[in-house]
């Protein structure tokens, strides 16, 4: 089955008896037992529960893995994988992370004994591999600078080691990228982003290549608690079933905002995979068959950020990403306000840097929005320039109403 099918049925249809289309909301903490040493296969939610279960299913098919687990928010799906790991353990990680991540990783698990180095080529990721490393976590593309890694050739490096390889799949979800397919042993998710779609709940997946490493992922959420609740599952199964389509719409729309941010003259920098001379452009097309929705972009100095984020209307100045409404964020004080500045700094990460999630709105309003924000139109070229994009935006099909 192609794709879009599966995100719509998964694996084949639900096996609910009463033939429902839509999975119905368990919403039940715990399951009556038929007798002593006896059970439905469901017993209490934290650790299974129908509707998230099939989710799960569906998730599993998506991503192309044995088994998936799905969490009260991406950042509990982490910190769950992260406890498979013990005290003395070391971990190679992508040096240009989600800033959530980086502060788990530098307040919690560094408390818990684990230690982190970081590295972002194959060469540095090998280079960093110690005798104690089980473990090589990569964020492609990062948040929010939009760097790449090679999928296949980490996969190598850690395997060589006799480590799993963990890949946050957030920004291009299974639709542009699988990197089970690719030799990874673990993709973990926001599904609060793309796979839910609409901006209204929270929540994580954690996909495994192996059953058995899965089972120990069950084991530990159930320990842990952080199961995701049956109303948001239903949400994110909801979610999934559109999300062919809106990645493709999106990532067509953020293609051509790409494009127009690169030719506006108060944009000094802009960092999307989609653009030919973009360090990773190579990479991305060779793993991934998308190059997604996310932007980021820089303006001259702060005064232009700050003015930007205070002006535009259609576009929301918000933390998050992946909705169908598109947000605007201004990571060196919201997603990343918890990276210590130098390593910020040595990232890209500054007060000019905007990051831009583009979601279904008509392209063209999200180029005046935009276009009005950067500053009035000057003169007939810029305009010339912003019909371009519609009629360009009119070719490939975005409609005209
Ligand atoms: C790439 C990435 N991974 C993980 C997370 C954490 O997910 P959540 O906010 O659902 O806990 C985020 C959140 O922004 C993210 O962008």
């Amino acid at each position: 089955m192609h794709f879009s099918t599966r995100c719509i049925h998964g694996p084949g249809p639900s096996p609910d008896q009463t033939g429902a289309i839509a999975t119905p909301i368990y919403q039940t903490a715990t399951f009556a037992h038929p007798g002593v040493g006896r059970s439905t296969g469901f017993d209490y939610t934290r650790s299974v529960n129908p509707t998230r279960s099939s989710l799960e299913r569906t998730m599993a098919c998506v991503e192309q893995g044995a088994a998936a687990y799905a969490f009260a928010s991406g950042m509990a799906a982490i910190a769950t994988v992260l406890e498979l790991f013990a005290p003395g353990d070391h971990l190679v990680v992508s040096a240009d992370i989600y800033g959530g991540t980086h502060r788990l990783f530098a307040d919690v698990s560094a408390k818990n004994g684990l230690a982190f180095s970081r590295a972002s080529t194959a060469e540095e990721i090998t280079a960093a591999i110690t005798a104690r490393t089980v473990a090589v976590f990569v964020e492609t593309p990062t948040n929010p600078m939009m760097r790449v890694a090679d999928i296949v050739a980490a996969a190598e490096a850690a395997h060589a080691a006799g480590a799993l390889l963990i890949v946050d799949n957030t920004f291009l979800t299974p639709c542009f990228q699988r990197p089970l397919e690719l030799g990874a042993d673990i993709v973990v998710h926001s599904a609060t982003k793309y796979l839910a779609g609409h901006n209204d709940t929270i929540a994580g997946v954690v996909v495994v290549a192996d059953a058995v490493l899965g089972e120990r992922v069950g084991a530990l959420r159930c320990t842990l608690g952080g199961a995701l609740a049956p109303f948001d599952a239903w949400l994110v199964e909801r979610g999934l079933k559109t999300l062919a389509v809106r990645m493709e719409r999106q990532a067509a729309s953020a293609a051509v905002l790409a494009r127009w941010l690169r030719a506006h003259p108060a944009v000094r920098e802009v960092f999307y995979t989609g653009l030919e001379d973009h360090p990773g452009h190579a990479t991305a097309e060779r793993q991934a068959s998308g190059h997604g929705a996310m932007i980021s972009f820089r303006v001259a100095d702060q005064a232009t950020a700050h003015a930007v984020l205070a002006s535009v209307r259609l576009i929301q100045f918000a933390e998050s990403l992946g909705g169908v409404e598109s947000l605007i964020t201004y990571p060196v004080t919201q997603t990343h306000a918890d990276v210590p500045e130098d390593a910020r700094r040595a990232l890209g990460i500054d007060e000019t840097l905007l990051r831009l999630s583009v979601g279904l709105e008509d392209v063209r309003d999200l180029v005046a929005d935009l276009d009005s924000a950067l500053g009035a139109l000057a003169g007939q070229g810029r305009l010339d320039q912003r019909d371009q994009v519609f009629q360009r935006v009119q070719v490939a099909g975005h409609g005209g109403r």
